[in-house]
Protein backbone atom coordinates (compact mmCIF):
# COMPACT_ATOMS: atom_id res chain seq x y z
CA UNK A 1 0.00 0.00 0.00
CA UNK A 2 3.14 2.00 -0.05
CA UNK A 3 3.44 4.19 -3.26
CA UNK A 4 6.97 3.89 -5.18
CA UNK A 5 7.78 5.59 -8.28
CA UNK A 6 11.40 5.29 -10.34
CA UNK A 7 12.67 7.61 -13.14
CA UNK A 8 15.26 7.27 -15.15
CA UNK A 9 16.12 10.29 -17.94
CA UNK A 10 16.92 13.43 -18.69
CA UNK A 11 13.77 15.34 -17.14
CA UNK A 12 14.84 16.45 -13.38
CA UNK A 13 14.42 13.77 -11.69
CA UNK A 14 13.60 14.56 -8.17
CA UNK A 15 10.49 16.82 -9.44
CA UNK A 16 9.51 13.45 -11.13
CA UNK A 17 9.68 11.53 -8.20
CA UNK A 18 8.24 13.61 -5.97
CA UNK A 19 5.11 14.82 -8.38
CA UNK A 20 4.33 10.93 -8.93
CA UNK A 21 4.78 10.42 -5.10
CA UNK A 22 2.18 13.28 -4.70
CA UNK A 23 -0.38 11.62 -6.85
CA UNK A 24 0.50 8.15 -4.93
CA UNK A 25 -0.03 10.08 -1.88
CA UNK A 26 -3.50 8.22 -1.57
CA UNK A 27 -1.66 4.81 -1.14
CA UNK A 28 0.41 6.01 2.37
CA UNK A 29 1.55 8.75 3.85
CA UNK A 30 2.96 7.96 7.09
CA UNK A 31 6.52 9.27 5.95
CA UNK A 32 8.46 9.33 2.96
CA UNK A 33 12.01 9.52 1.36
CA UNK A 34 14.21 9.28 -1.96
CA UNK A 35 17.23 8.17 -3.16
CA UNK A 36 18.99 9.79 -6.64
CA UNK A 37 21.93 8.27 -8.50
CA UNK A 38 24.78 10.55 -9.25
CA UNK A 39 28.17 8.80 -10.01
CA UNK A 40 30.06 7.72 -6.91
CA UNK A 41 27.14 8.26 -4.71
CA UNK A 42 23.94 8.41 -3.67
CA UNK A 43 21.72 11.34 -2.34
CA UNK A 44 19.29 10.15 -0.09
CA UNK A 45 16.55 12.09 1.67
CA UNK A 46 13.88 11.08 4.27
CA UNK A 47 11.20 12.98 6.11
CA UNK A 48 8.70 11.34 8.64
CA UNK A 49 6.23 14.00 7.24
CA UNK A 50 4.69 14.95 4.32
CA UNK A 51 5.96 15.10 0.82
CA UNK A 52 6.47 18.78 1.40
CA UNK A 53 8.95 18.41 3.79
CA UNK A 54 11.17 16.41 1.63
CA UNK A 55 11.01 18.73 -1.31
CA UNK A 56 12.01 21.55 0.59
CA UNK A 57 15.25 19.26 1.68
CA UNK A 58 16.23 17.43 -1.33
CA UNK A 59 19.31 18.71 -3.38
CA UNK A 60 18.20 17.24 -6.95
CA UNK A 61 21.79 18.12 -8.76
CA UNK A 62 23.50 15.76 -10.68
CA UNK A 63 20.74 12.95 -10.51
CA UNK A 64 19.48 11.45 -13.68
CA UNK A 65 18.24 8.14 -11.85
CA UNK A 66 15.93 8.05 -8.97
CA UNK A 67 13.74 5.96 -6.92
CA UNK A 68 11.14 7.36 -4.22
CA UNK A 69 8.88 6.56 -1.69
CA UNK A 70 5.68 6.65 0.72
CA UNK A 71 5.13 5.12 3.20
CA UNK A 72 1.70 3.09 5.33
CA UNK A 73 3.51 1.91 7.90
CA UNK A 74 3.45 -2.21 8.68
CA UNK A 75 6.73 -3.38 10.39
CA UNK A 76 8.29 -0.40 13.09
CA UNK A 77 6.25 3.06 13.83
CA UNK A 78 6.62 5.94 11.35
CA UNK A 79 9.98 7.65 11.84
CA UNK A 80 12.72 8.53 9.39
CA UNK A 81 15.00 5.22 10.12
CA UNK A 82 12.03 3.38 9.00
CA UNK A 83 11.23 5.44 5.97
CA UNK A 84 12.52 4.56 3.07
CA UNK A 85 14.62 4.12 0.94
CA UNK A 86 16.96 1.47 2.86
CA UNK A 87 20.86 1.14 2.57
CA UNK A 88 23.84 -1.61 2.51
CA UNK A 89 26.02 -1.01 5.73
CA UNK A 90 28.00 1.43 2.98
CA UNK A 91 25.29 3.46 1.69
CA UNK A 92 25.97 1.90 -2.02
CA UNK A 93 22.54 0.16 -2.13
CA UNK A 94 19.29 1.87 -1.97
CA UNK A 95 15.89 -0.09 -2.06
CA UNK A 96 12.26 1.14 -1.75
CA UNK A 97 9.65 -1.74 -1.49
CA UNK A 98 6.21 -2.29 -1.15
CA UNK A 99 4.58 -5.26 0.86
CA UNK A 100 6.09 -7.73 3.42
CA UNK A 101 9.81 -9.68 3.89
CA UNK A 102 7.66 -12.93 5.95
CA UNK A 103 11.49 -13.95 6.49
CA UNK A 104 12.95 -10.86 7.14
CA UNK A 105 13.74 -12.13 11.19
CA UNK A 106 16.00 -14.64 10.35
CA UNK A 107 17.36 -13.34 7.19
CA UNK A 108 18.31 -10.32 9.28
CA UNK A 109 19.86 -12.69 12.37
CA UNK A 110 21.76 -14.46 9.73
CA UNK A 111 22.61 -11.28 8.08
CA UNK A 112 23.69 -9.35 11.45
CA UNK A 113 26.01 -12.36 12.14
CA UNK A 114 27.79 -11.71 8.96
CA UNK A 115 28.87 -8.71 10.00
CA UNK A 116 25.63 -6.42 8.56
CA UNK A 117 24.52 -3.44 10.81
CA UNK A 118 21.13 -2.25 10.67
CA UNK A 119 18.95 0.84 11.89
CA UNK A 120 15.32 0.32 11.11
CA UNK A 121 13.00 -1.94 12.68
CA UNK A 122 11.60 -3.07 9.30
CA UNK A 123 11.63 -5.62 6.90
CA UNK A 124 12.68 -3.84 3.91
CA UNK A 125 15.98 -3.61 5.08
CA UNK A 126 17.24 -7.12 4.73
CA UNK A 127 16.61 -6.43 0.89
CA UNK A 128 20.25 -4.15 0.53
CA UNK A 129 22.29 -5.83 2.98
CA UNK A 130 21.12 -9.07 0.65
CA UNK A 131 22.08 -7.55 -2.28
CA UNK A 132 25.50 -6.03 -0.67
CA UNK A 133 25.99 -9.12 0.18
CA UNK A 134 25.85 -11.01 -3.82
CA UNK A 135 27.06 -7.55 -5.71
CA UNK A 136 30.35 -8.05 -7.91
CA UNK A 137 29.73 -5.50 -10.27
CA UNK A 138 26.26 -6.93 -11.22
CA UNK A 139 23.39 -5.00 -10.14
CA UNK A 140 21.01 -7.02 -11.76
CA UNK A 141 22.46 -10.89 -11.12
CA UNK A 142 23.23 -9.61 -6.97
CA UNK A 143 19.66 -8.44 -6.94
CA UNK A 144 18.26 -11.86 -8.66
CA UNK A 145 20.29 -13.95 -5.94
CA UNK A 146 18.80 -11.45 -3.10
CA UNK A 147 15.02 -12.30 -4.37
CA UNK A 148 16.15 -16.20 -4.05
CA UNK A 149 16.44 -15.60 0.06
CA UNK A 150 13.21 -13.91 0.43
CA UNK A 151 9.85 -14.52 1.36
CA UNK A 152 6.90 -12.70 1.10
CA UNK A 153 5.31 -10.01 -1.37
CA UNK A 154 7.47 -7.26 -3.06
CA UNK A 155 7.36 -4.69 -5.30
CA UNK A 156 10.97 -3.35 -5.32
CA UNK A 157 13.24 -0.61 -6.59
CA UNK A 158 17.10 -0.92 -6.10
CA UNK A 159 19.50 1.92 -7.05
CA UNK A 160 23.54 1.17 -7.16
CA UNK A 161 25.73 3.92 -6.58
CA UNK A 162 28.34 2.18 -9.31
CA UNK A 163 25.18 2.48 -11.75
CA UNK A 164 23.67 6.19 -11.65
CA UNK A 165 21.86 4.72 -14.97
CA UNK A 166 19.93 2.10 -13.91
CA UNK A 167 17.07 1.16 -11.76
CA UNK A 168 16.64 -2.70 -11.58
CA UNK A 169 12.99 -3.36 -10.57
CA UNK A 170 11.06 -7.03 -9.34
CA UNK A 171 7.30 -8.06 -8.70
CA UNK A 172 6.02 -10.49 -6.60
CA UNK A 173 2.05 -9.96 -5.23
CA UNK A 174 2.69 -6.36 -5.15
CA UNK A 175 2.05 -4.13 -7.82
CA UNK A 176 4.39 -2.23 -9.73
CA UNK A 177 4.29 -1.10 -13.42
CA UNK A 178 6.64 0.05 -15.76
CA UNK A 179 6.01 3.30 -17.97
CA UNK A 180 7.40 3.76 -21.02
CA UNK A 181 8.85 6.65 -22.62
CA UNK A 182 11.45 7.63 -25.29
CA UNK A 183 14.76 8.06 -23.95
CA UNK A 184 13.36 7.69 -20.62
CA UNK A 185 11.67 4.88 -18.46
CA UNK A 186 9.44 4.46 -15.35
CA UNK A 187 8.20 2.78 -12.96
CA UNK A 188 5.32 3.20 -9.96
CA UNK A 189 3.16 1.16 -7.74
CA UNK A 190 0.43 2.55 -9.34
CA UNK A 191 -0.79 4.36 -12.67
CA UNK A 192 -1.29 7.73 -11.81
CA UNK A 193 1.75 8.65 -11.15
CA UNK A 194 2.55 8.05 -14.99
CA UNK A 195 -0.36 9.58 -16.71
CA UNK A 196 1.36 12.90 -16.99
CA UNK A 197 4.22 11.32 -18.75
CA UNK A 198 3.30 8.63 -20.95
CA UNK A 199 0.40 6.30 -20.97
CA UNK A 200 2.25 3.12 -22.20
CA UNK A 201 2.51 0.81 -19.98
CA UNK A 202 3.81 -2.78 -18.97
CA UNK A 203 2.14 -4.54 -16.11
CA UNK A 204 4.26 -6.60 -14.20
CA UNK A 205 3.63 -10.07 -13.21
CA UNK A 206 4.94 -12.00 -10.20
CA UNK A 207 7.91 -13.13 -10.82
CA UNK A 208 9.29 -10.64 -13.12
CA UNK A 209 12.09 -8.31 -12.76
CA UNK A 210 13.40 -5.54 -14.97
CA UNK A 211 16.76 -3.11 -15.99
CA UNK A 212 15.48 0.32 -16.61
CA UNK A 213 17.88 2.25 -18.60
CA UNK A 214 17.49 5.32 -21.07
CA UNK A 215 17.14 3.31 -23.77
CA UNK A 216 15.49 0.76 -22.78
CA UNK A 217 13.73 -1.98 -20.20
CA UNK A 218 15.05 -5.38 -20.36
CA UNK A 219 12.38 -7.64 -18.82
CA UNK A 220 13.19 -10.87 -17.32
CA UNK A 221 12.01 -13.83 -14.93
CA UNK A 222 14.16 -13.98 -11.59
CA UNK A 223 16.81 -16.20 -12.73
CA UNK A 224 17.25 -14.07 -15.78
CA UNK A 225 15.49 -15.62 -18.73
CA UNK A 226 14.30 -12.81 -20.84
CA UNK A 227 10.54 -12.07 -21.42
CA UNK A 228 8.73 -10.31 -24.04
CA UNK A 229 6.91 -6.98 -22.70
CA UNK A 230 3.79 -6.85 -23.08
CA UNK A 231 2.54 -2.39 -23.02
CA UNK A 232 -0.96 -1.18 -23.68
CA UNK A 233 -2.29 1.89 -23.60
CA UNK A 234 -4.21 3.05 -20.68
CA UNK A 235 -7.01 4.87 -21.86
CA UNK A 236 -7.32 7.00 -18.49
CA UNK A 237 -7.11 10.29 -18.68
CA UNK A 238 -4.26 12.63 -16.68
CA UNK A 239 -6.63 15.24 -15.88
CA UNK A 240 -8.93 12.71 -14.14
CA UNK A 241 -6.35 12.35 -11.93
CA UNK A 242 -6.11 16.40 -11.17
CA UNK A 243 -8.13 18.05 -8.54
CA UNK A 244 -9.10 20.66 -11.70
CA UNK A 245 -10.51 23.24 -9.27
CA UNK A 246 -11.61 21.23 -6.36
CA UNK A 247 -10.83 21.37 -2.76
CA UNK A 248 -10.33 17.79 -2.39
CA UNK A 249 -10.52 14.79 -4.58
CA UNK A 250 -13.25 13.46 -2.46
CA UNK A 251 -15.60 16.58 -3.60
CA UNK A 252 -14.34 16.02 -7.12
CA UNK A 253 -15.01 12.28 -7.39
CA UNK A 254 -18.79 13.27 -6.22
CA UNK A 255 -19.18 15.52 -8.77
CA UNK A 256 -17.87 12.73 -11.28
CA UNK A 257 -20.14 10.51 -10.69
CA UNK A 258 -22.96 11.46 -13.21
CA UNK A 259 -20.05 10.45 -15.75
CA UNK A 260 -18.19 7.64 -14.29
CA UNK A 261 -22.14 5.81 -14.47
CA UNK A 262 -22.42 6.74 -18.13
CA UNK A 263 -19.13 5.32 -19.20
CA UNK A 264 -19.85 2.38 -16.87
CA UNK A 265 -23.11 2.15 -18.93
CA UNK A 266 -21.38 2.64 -22.47
CA UNK A 267 -21.89 -0.38 -24.76
CA UNK A 268 -23.71 -2.38 -22.16
CA UNK A 269 -27.11 -2.12 -22.96
CA UNK A 270 -28.10 -2.68 -26.18
CA UNK A 271 -31.87 -2.30 -27.08
CA UNK A 272 -33.41 -3.93 -24.37
CA UNK A 273 -30.79 -6.49 -23.77
CA UNK A 274 -27.79 -6.08 -20.78
CA UNK A 275 -24.72 -7.47 -22.92
CA UNK A 276 -20.79 -7.43 -21.32
CA UNK A 277 -18.38 -7.75 -23.92
CA UNK A 278 -16.41 -11.57 -23.69
CA UNK A 279 -18.62 -12.57 -20.99
CA UNK A 280 -20.77 -15.45 -21.45
CA UNK A 281 -21.36 -16.90 -18.41
CA UNK A 282 -23.10 -20.97 -17.83
CA UNK A 283 -25.46 -19.11 -16.03
CA UNK A 284 -27.11 -22.50 -15.58
CA UNK A 285 -24.41 -24.38 -14.29
CA UNK A 286 -25.05 -22.12 -10.94
CA UNK A 287 -26.95 -22.98 -8.04
CA UNK A 288 -25.30 -20.16 -5.60
CA UNK A 289 -23.82 -17.18 -5.90
CA UNK A 290 -20.79 -15.94 -3.55
CA UNK A 291 -19.95 -12.32 -3.00
CA UNK A 292 -16.90 -11.11 -1.92
CA UNK A 293 -14.89 -7.73 -0.98
CA UNK A 294 -13.96 -5.17 1.81
CA UNK A 295 -15.01 -2.29 3.40
CA UNK A 296 -17.09 0.00 0.84
CA UNK A 297 -16.78 -3.36 -1.91
CA UNK A 298 -18.08 -5.50 0.54
CA UNK A 299 -20.89 -3.22 1.12
CA UNK A 300 -22.09 -2.90 -2.64
CA UNK A 301 -21.51 -6.71 -2.30
CA UNK A 302 -24.59 -6.57 0.23
CA UNK A 303 -26.54 -4.56 -2.29
CA UNK A 304 -25.95 -6.69 -5.26
CA UNK A 305 -26.95 -9.54 -3.56
CA UNK A 306 -30.67 -7.72 -3.36
CA UNK A 307 -30.02 -6.85 -7.15
CA UNK A 308 -29.48 -10.23 -8.02
CA UNK A 309 -32.02 -12.07 -5.53
CA UNK A 310 -34.76 -10.00 -6.17
CA UNK A 311 -34.14 -9.80 -10.22
CA UNK A 312 -32.19 -13.47 -11.42
CA UNK A 313 -33.42 -15.03 -7.98
CA UNK A 314 -30.51 -16.86 -7.33
CA UNK A 315 -29.24 -17.52 -4.10
CA UNK A 316 -26.40 -15.48 -3.05
CA UNK A 317 -24.00 -14.77 -0.29
CA UNK A 318 -22.03 -12.22 0.71
CA UNK A 319 -18.57 -12.18 2.58
CA UNK A 320 -16.09 -9.85 3.92
CA UNK A 321 -13.17 -11.29 2.13
CA UNK A 322 -10.71 -11.71 5.21
CA UNK A 323 -13.69 -13.93 6.71
CA UNK A 324 -14.49 -15.71 3.97
CA UNK A 325 -10.96 -17.63 3.41
CA UNK A 326 -10.81 -19.00 7.12
CA UNK A 327 -13.87 -20.46 7.14
CA UNK A 328 -14.09 -23.51 5.37
CA UNK A 329 -16.59 -21.88 2.47
CA UNK A 330 -18.80 -24.18 1.06
CA UNK A 331 -18.11 -23.21 -2.57
CA UNK A 332 -17.72 -25.71 -5.83
CA UNK A 333 -18.04 -25.63 -9.47
CA UNK A 334 -21.89 -24.76 -8.85
CA UNK A 335 -20.89 -21.33 -7.17
CA UNK A 336 -20.09 -18.26 -9.22
CA UNK A 337 -18.06 -16.01 -7.27
CA UNK A 338 -18.21 -12.30 -7.39
CA UNK A 339 -15.33 -10.46 -6.51
CA UNK A 340 -15.52 -6.65 -6.36
CA UNK A 341 -12.31 -4.32 -5.67
CA UNK A 342 -11.64 -0.70 -6.98
CA UNK A 343 -7.88 -1.13 -7.38
CA UNK A 344 -7.89 -4.92 -7.97
CA UNK A 345 -5.42 -5.19 -5.46
CA UNK A 346 -6.15 -5.81 -2.01
CA UNK A 347 -5.16 -8.68 -0.27
CA UNK A 348 -7.46 -9.92 1.39
CA UNK A 349 -9.43 -9.83 -1.30
CA UNK A 350 -6.89 -11.32 -3.77
CA UNK A 351 -7.12 -13.93 -0.92
CA UNK A 352 -10.36 -14.96 -0.81
CA UNK A 353 -10.77 -15.37 -4.70
CA UNK A 354 -7.83 -17.43 -4.58
CA UNK A 355 -9.70 -19.56 -2.01
CA UNK A 356 -12.54 -19.88 -4.17
CA UNK A 357 -10.80 -20.83 -7.21
CA UNK A 358 -8.72 -23.53 -5.08
CA UNK A 359 -11.98 -25.10 -4.67
CA UNK A 360 -13.58 -24.90 -8.35
CA UNK A 361 -15.65 -22.03 -8.62
CA UNK A 362 -15.77 -19.49 -11.57
CA UNK A 363 -14.47 -15.92 -10.57
CA UNK A 364 -16.17 -12.93 -12.03
CA UNK A 365 -14.35 -9.87 -11.09
CA UNK A 366 -16.08 -6.43 -10.88
CA UNK A 367 -12.97 -3.88 -10.71
CA UNK A 368 -11.78 -0.29 -11.50
CA UNK A 369 -8.15 -1.00 -12.93
CA UNK A 370 -7.14 -2.68 -16.02
CA UNK A 371 -4.30 -4.90 -15.65
CA UNK A 372 -5.12 -5.56 -11.94
CA UNK A 373 -4.32 -8.68 -10.12
CA UNK A 374 -7.55 -9.46 -9.61
CA UNK A 375 -8.46 -8.49 -13.65
CA UNK A 376 -5.73 -10.40 -14.32
CA UNK A 377 -6.27 -13.98 -12.49
CA UNK A 378 -10.14 -13.35 -12.40
CA UNK A 379 -11.86 -15.92 -15.45
CA UNK A 380 -14.22 -13.02 -16.29
CA UNK A 381 -13.88 -9.48 -15.73
CA UNK A 382 -16.29 -6.53 -15.78
CA UNK A 383 -14.59 -3.10 -15.43
CA UNK A 384 -16.49 -0.02 -13.72
CA UNK A 385 -15.35 2.69 -15.81
CA UNK A 386 -15.04 5.07 -12.74
CA UNK A 387 -11.71 6.75 -13.92
CA UNK A 388 -8.42 7.32 -11.28
CA UNK A 389 -10.06 7.33 -7.70
CA UNK A 390 -7.53 9.17 -5.81
CA UNK A 391 -9.38 10.13 -2.47
CA UNK A 392 -9.08 6.96 0.11
CA UNK A 393 -12.44 7.41 0.99
CA UNK A 394 -14.49 5.60 -1.90
CA UNK A 395 -17.00 7.52 -3.82
CA UNK A 396 -17.29 6.93 -7.49
CA UNK A 397 -15.70 3.37 -7.52
CA UNK A 398 -18.62 2.25 -4.89
CA UNK A 399 -21.54 3.93 -7.47
CA UNK A 400 -20.15 2.32 -10.69
CA UNK A 401 -20.09 -0.89 -8.69
CA UNK A 402 -23.91 -0.82 -7.89
CA UNK A 403 -24.55 -0.10 -11.26
CA UNK A 404 -22.38 -2.70 -12.65
CA UNK A 405 -23.96 -5.42 -9.89
CA UNK A 406 -27.31 -3.93 -11.16
CA UNK A 407 -26.74 -4.85 -15.04
CA UNK A 408 -25.03 -8.37 -14.18
CA UNK A 409 -28.86 -9.27 -11.71
CA UNK A 410 -30.28 -7.88 -15.71
CA UNK A 411 -28.21 -9.90 -17.46
CA UNK A 412 -28.12 -12.90 -15.49
CA UNK A 413 -31.97 -12.52 -14.92
CA UNK A 414 -32.21 -13.11 -19.01
CA UNK A 415 -30.15 -15.43 -19.08
CA UNK A 416 -32.68 -17.22 -16.69
CA UNK A 417 -35.37 -16.16 -17.83
CA UNK A 418 -36.27 -15.00 -14.67
CA UNK A 419 -37.55 -11.21 -15.71
CA UNK A 420 -39.93 -10.72 -18.04
CA UNK A 421 -39.72 -7.98 -20.87
CA UNK A 422 -41.72 -5.03 -19.26
CA UNK A 423 -39.80 -5.29 -15.77
CA UNK A 424 -36.17 -5.30 -17.76
CA UNK A 425 -37.35 -2.21 -19.49
CA UNK A 426 -38.10 -0.77 -16.53
CA UNK A 427 -34.81 -0.84 -15.01
CA UNK A 428 -32.98 -0.23 -18.33
CA UNK A 429 -34.93 3.46 -18.63
CA UNK A 430 -34.30 4.08 -14.98
CA UNK A 431 -30.68 3.32 -15.77
CA UNK A 432 -30.44 5.46 -18.34
CA UNK A 433 -31.75 8.51 -16.73
CA UNK A 434 -29.67 7.26 -13.60
CA UNK A 435 -26.49 10.18 -14.46
CA UNK A 436 -29.03 13.03 -14.71
CA UNK A 437 -30.59 12.33 -11.61
CA UNK A 438 -27.40 11.79 -9.76
CA UNK A 439 -26.43 15.60 -11.32
CA UNK A 440 -30.32 16.48 -9.37
CA UNK A 441 -28.86 14.66 -6.19
CA UNK A 442 -25.92 16.71 -6.02
CA UNK A 443 -27.79 19.58 -5.91
CA UNK A 444 -28.40 18.64 -2.02
CA UNK A 445 -24.89 19.70 -1.63
CA UNK A 446 -26.15 23.12 0.30
CA UNK A 447 -28.72 21.69 3.09
CA UNK A 448 -26.30 18.71 3.69
CA UNK A 449 -23.31 21.50 4.46
CA UNK A 450 -26.02 22.60 6.76
CA UNK A 451 -26.20 19.65 8.34
CA UNK A 452 -22.52 19.09 8.53
CA UNK A 453 -22.54 22.28 10.55
CA UNK A 454 -24.46 20.53 12.89
CA UNK A 455 -23.03 17.13 12.68
CA UNK A 456 -19.61 18.05 13.59
CA UNK A 457 -19.49 18.73 17.34
CA UNK A 458 -21.08 15.15 17.32
CA UNK A 459 -19.97 12.18 18.65
CA UNK A 460 -22.14 9.66 17.99
CA UNK A 461 -24.55 9.35 14.82
CA UNK A 462 -26.96 6.63 13.55
CA UNK A 463 -27.89 5.78 9.98
CA UNK A 464 -31.22 3.76 9.54
CA UNK A 465 -32.92 1.95 6.83
CA UNK A 466 -34.61 -0.77 5.70
CA UNK A 467 -34.26 -2.93 2.81
CA UNK A 468 -32.20 -1.47 0.56
CA UNK A 469 -31.67 1.37 2.05
CA UNK A 470 -29.92 -0.42 5.15
CA UNK A 471 -26.62 -1.49 3.39
CA UNK A 472 -26.70 1.90 1.81
CA UNK A 473 -26.84 3.19 5.69
CA UNK A 474 -23.96 0.70 5.89
CA UNK A 475 -22.18 2.82 3.56
CA UNK A 476 -22.89 5.76 4.27
CA UNK A 477 -22.03 5.43 8.21
CA UNK A 478 -18.60 4.16 6.78
CA UNK A 479 -17.92 7.36 4.41
CA UNK A 480 -18.42 9.33 7.69
CA UNK A 481 -16.47 7.27 10.21
CA UNK A 482 -13.20 7.44 7.37
CA UNK A 483 -13.24 11.03 6.99
CA UNK A 484 -14.62 12.87 9.79
CA UNK A 485 -13.70 10.33 12.56
CA UNK A 486 -17.29 10.64 14.22
CA UNK A 487 -18.43 7.26 15.49
CA UNK A 488 -21.26 6.23 13.62
CA UNK A 489 -23.48 3.39 13.54
CA UNK A 490 -25.74 1.50 10.90
CA UNK A 491 -28.94 -0.56 12.05
CA UNK A 492 -31.56 -1.80 10.21
CA UNK A 493 -34.59 0.27 11.27
CA UNK A 494 -36.60 -2.86 12.73
CA UNK A 495 -33.89 -3.84 14.68
CA UNK A 496 -33.71 -1.10 17.09
CA UNK A 497 -36.40 -2.53 19.52
CA UNK A 498 -34.37 -5.60 19.77
CA UNK A 499 -31.69 -3.52 21.78
CA UNK A 500 -30.24 -0.29 20.41
CA UNK A 501 -33.36 1.89 21.22
CA UNK A 502 -31.38 1.61 24.61
CA UNK A 503 -28.74 3.72 23.23
CA UNK A 504 -30.98 6.68 22.12
CA UNK A 505 -31.29 9.67 23.98
CA UNK A 506 -32.15 13.43 23.75
CA UNK A 507 -30.59 14.72 21.03
CA UNK A 508 -28.89 11.53 19.33
CA UNK A 509 -28.69 12.49 15.65
CA UNK A 510 -30.16 9.51 13.66
CA UNK A 511 -29.85 10.38 9.77
CA UNK A 512 -32.86 7.74 8.66
CA UNK A 513 -32.63 6.32 4.95
CA UNK A 514 -36.32 6.07 3.74
CA UNK A 515 -36.67 5.65 -0.09
CA UNK A 516 -38.36 2.41 -0.19
CA UNK A 517 -41.93 2.92 -0.96
CA UNK A 518 -42.79 -0.64 0.05
CA UNK A 519 -41.25 -0.07 3.59
CA UNK A 520 -42.43 3.11 3.98
CA UNK A 521 -45.51 2.72 6.71
CA UNK A 522 -42.63 0.22 8.73
CA UNK A 523 -40.48 2.74 8.40
CA UNK A 524 -42.38 5.65 9.71
CA UNK A 525 -43.02 3.84 12.77
CA UNK A 526 -39.36 3.09 13.09
CA UNK A 527 -38.65 6.64 13.03
CA UNK A 528 -41.63 7.67 15.40
CA UNK A 529 -40.02 5.02 17.58
CA UNK A 530 -36.66 6.88 17.86
CA UNK A 531 -38.45 10.87 17.80
CA UNK A 532 -39.98 9.62 20.65
CA UNK A 533 -37.11 8.59 22.72
CA UNK A 534 -35.71 12.56 21.95
CA UNK A 535 -33.76 11.71 18.56
CA UNK A 536 -32.93 14.66 16.59
CA UNK A 537 -34.10 12.76 12.98
CA UNK A 538 -32.93 13.81 9.46
CA UNK A 539 -34.54 12.06 6.88
CA UNK A 540 -33.09 11.16 3.50
CA UNK A 541 -36.54 10.61 0.83
CA UNK A 542 -37.44 10.60 -2.37
CA UNK A 543 -39.00 14.06 -3.81
CA UNK A 544 -43.11 14.76 -3.44
CA UNK A 545 -42.27 12.27 -0.43
CA UNK A 546 -43.36 14.69 2.74
CA UNK A 547 -41.99 13.53 5.82
CA UNK A 548 -41.47 16.51 7.67
CA UNK A 549 -43.84 15.01 10.44
CA UNK A 550 -40.64 12.87 11.53
CA UNK A 551 -37.83 15.16 11.15
CA UNK A 552 -36.04 17.61 8.51
CA UNK A 553 -36.05 15.74 4.99
CA UNK A 554 -33.09 15.84 2.35
CA UNK A 555 -34.99 15.19 -0.60
CA UNK A 556 -33.71 13.46 -3.66
CA UNK A 557 -35.59 12.61 -7.03
CA UNK A 558 -37.54 9.86 -7.45
CA UNK A 559 -36.72 7.00 -9.25
CA UNK A 560 -37.52 2.75 -9.16
CA UNK A 561 -36.81 1.32 -5.74
CA UNK A 562 -34.02 -0.26 -6.92
CA UNK A 563 -32.29 2.50 -8.02
CA UNK A 564 -33.11 4.55 -4.49
CA UNK A 565 -29.60 3.67 -3.06
CA UNK A 566 -27.86 5.24 -5.78
CA UNK A 567 -29.71 8.52 -5.51
CA UNK A 568 -29.36 8.30 -1.86
CA UNK A 569 -25.85 7.98 -1.59
CA UNK A 570 -25.07 11.43 -3.07
CA UNK A 571 -25.96 13.14 0.43
CA UNK A 572 -24.52 10.66 2.30
CA UNK A 573 -21.53 10.92 0.84
CA UNK A 574 -20.90 14.51 0.85
CA UNK A 575 -22.38 14.70 4.45
CA UNK A 576 -19.55 12.68 4.96
CA UNK A 577 -17.33 14.85 3.06
CA UNK A 578 -18.78 18.88 4.86
CA UNK A 579 -18.59 17.27 8.08
CA UNK A 580 -14.89 16.24 7.62
CA UNK A 581 -13.47 19.40 6.15
CA UNK A 582 -15.70 21.77 8.61
CA UNK A 583 -13.83 19.55 11.42
CA UNK A 584 -10.45 20.86 9.35
CA UNK A 585 -9.50 16.62 8.90
CA UNK A 586 -7.27 15.55 6.07
CA UNK A 587 -10.34 14.60 4.17
CA UNK A 588 -8.14 12.50 1.07
CA UNK A 589 -6.40 11.07 3.38
CA UNK A 590 -8.07 9.83 6.92
CA UNK A 591 -5.26 9.29 9.66
CA UNK A 592 -4.22 5.64 9.51
CA UNK A 593 -5.70 4.90 6.57
CA UNK A 594 -4.45 4.42 3.45
CA UNK A 595 -5.80 3.43 -0.40
CA UNK A 596 -5.27 0.24 -1.49
CA UNK A 597 -4.76 -2.30 1.41
CA UNK A 598 -1.60 -4.53 -0.16
CA UNK A 599 -1.56 -6.28 3.30
CA UNK A 600 -3.63 -8.81 5.33
C1 LIG B 1 -13.69 2.98 2.06
C2 LIG B 1 -12.79 2.28 1.18
C3 LIG B 1 -12.35 0.91 1.57
C4 LIG B 1 -12.18 0.03 0.32
C5 LIG B 1 -11.57 -1.32 0.70
C6 LIG B 1 -11.46 -2.24 -0.49
O1 LIG B 1 -14.05 4.23 1.54
O2 LIG B 1 -12.40 2.78 0.16
O3 LIG B 1 -13.22 0.35 2.49
O4 LIG B 1 -13.43 -0.13 -0.26
O5 LIG B 1 -10.31 -1.13 1.26
O6 LIG B 1 -10.67 -1.68 -1.50
P1 LIG B 1 -10.73 -2.23 -2.98
O7 LIG B 1 -12.08 -1.94 -3.51
O8 LIG B 1 -9.65 -1.50 -3.69
O9 LIG B 1 -10.49 -3.70 -2.90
Amino acid sequence: MCGIVGYVGPRPVADVLLDGLERLEYRGYDSAGLALGRSGALGVFKTDGRLRDLREMVDASGANVGAGHTRWATHGRPSILNAHPHLDCHGQVAVVHNGIIENYVQLREELTDQGHRFLSETDTEVIPHLVEEYYQGDLPEAVARALQDVQGSLAIVVLHAEHPDMLVVARRDSPLIIGLGQGENYVASDIPALLPYTRDVHVMENGEMAVLTQEGVKLTDWSGREIKMNPYRVNWDPAQAEKEGYEHFMLKEIHEQPRAIEDTLKGKIKGSQVVFDSLDLPVDRFNKIVILGCGTAWHAGLMGRKYIEALAKIPVEVDIASEFRYRDPMVDEGTLTIVISQSGETADTLGAMREAQRRGSRILAITNVVGSTVSREADDVIYTRAGPEIAVASTKAYMTQLVCLLLLALYLAQRRGAVDEGAAAEVLDALRGLPDQVREALKTNGKVEDLAQRLQKEQHVFFIGRGLDYPLAMEAALKLKEVSYIHAQPYPAGEMKHGTLALVVEGLPIVAIATQSALREKMLNNIKEVKARGADVVVIAPEGDDLDEVGEAVHIPRTMDLLMPLLSAVPCQLLAYHTARIKGCDVDKPRNLAKSVTVE
